[in-house]
């Protein structure tokens, strides 16, 4: 079944491991994608690896030009938008709380909130112009749990969740859902990064540590998350508002 057949998607974060995977998904469930990323090439790559129905471009989630910018493309070359995940994020630095600057904490809550409000407020009118639609945020585990040493990470993925709940009540009468994808550890970048700022050169045991609390007994793959992603742009999830959803191999039933 195509789920998204005839749907517009935008994507943030979009060459990046859960989004590239979530692009791909998107595309092949027959959905138009637009694929934005800091850097115009890999972007471009993924969408010309996709061929029709995909454009890739340059975005800075922190510019609100920028997220016009992708919402324009989006209506431009596809005629309308349904749904935007609002994915980009960046994990900052491990380490005591007290132990980064204010310019630290700053660019974490640029990207990973602020970046999340700005594209809300981009899409905001192609959406409502549509009728309604979809918009999903990357939280995270860390927006629900706490985790020592990513204190700017865990309050920015809290944070959304909080921002998520209020557009929910706020846009749901006007048939927008809203909600997050909350993954736990994902085998990716991202947890590499993690894992070897947490012990550097032992980043192994950081990682064997993760998954000693994860039921599963392995980290979640992007593919995982980009399933759920694509579930709740369809209209299979037609009453999901206001709620967050795990892909976290049962981090955090325990
Ligand atoms: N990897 C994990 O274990 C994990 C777990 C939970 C949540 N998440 C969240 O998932 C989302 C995707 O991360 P990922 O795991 O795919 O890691 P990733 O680093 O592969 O992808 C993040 C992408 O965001 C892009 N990005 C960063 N700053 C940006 C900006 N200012 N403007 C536009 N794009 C920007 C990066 O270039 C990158 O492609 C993030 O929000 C992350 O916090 C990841």
């Amino acid at each position: 079944m195509n789920s998204l057949e005839g749907k517009v998607v935008v994507i943030t974060g979009g060459a990046g491991g859960i989004g590239e995977a979530t692009a791909r998904l998107a595309h092949s469930q027959g959905a138009s994608v637009v694929i934005a990323d800091l850097e115009a090439g890999p972007a471009e790559k993924i969408a010309g690896s996709l061929g029709e129905r995909a454009r890739g471009l340059a975005v800075d989630v922190t510019r609100r030009e920028d997220n016009e910018k992708m919402v324009n493309l989006a209506v431009e070359e596809f005629g309308r938008l349904d749904a935007v995940f609002l994915n980009a994020g960046i994990e900052g630095q491990v380490g005591p709380f007290d132990s980064r600057s204010d310019e630290a904490w700053k660019t974490v809550f640029d990207v990973n909130v602020h970046g999340v409000r700005l594209g809300v407020e981009a899409a905001l009118p192609a959406l409502r112009k549509a009728g309604g639609g979809s918009i999903v945020i990357t939280s995270s585990v860390a927006g629900l749990r706490g985790a020592s040493g990513l204190t700017p990470y865990v309050s920015s993925k809290h944070a959304v969740v909080g921002m998520m709940r209020c557009l929910a009540a706020e846009l749901g009468p006007e048939g927008i859902r809203v909600n997050t994808l909350n993954p736990g550890p994902v085998d990716n970048r991202m947890m590499r990064s993690i894992e070897d700022q947490a012990n550097p050169g032992h980043g192994d045991e950081v990682q064997a540590a993760f998954t000693s609390r994860i039921p599963l007994g392995r980290y979640v793959t992007n593919e995982e998350c980009a399933a759920m992603a694509v579930l709740l742009f369809s209209d299979a999830a037609t009453g999901c508002n206001g709620n967050t959803y795990l892909v976290d191999g049962g981090y955090c039933a325990q």
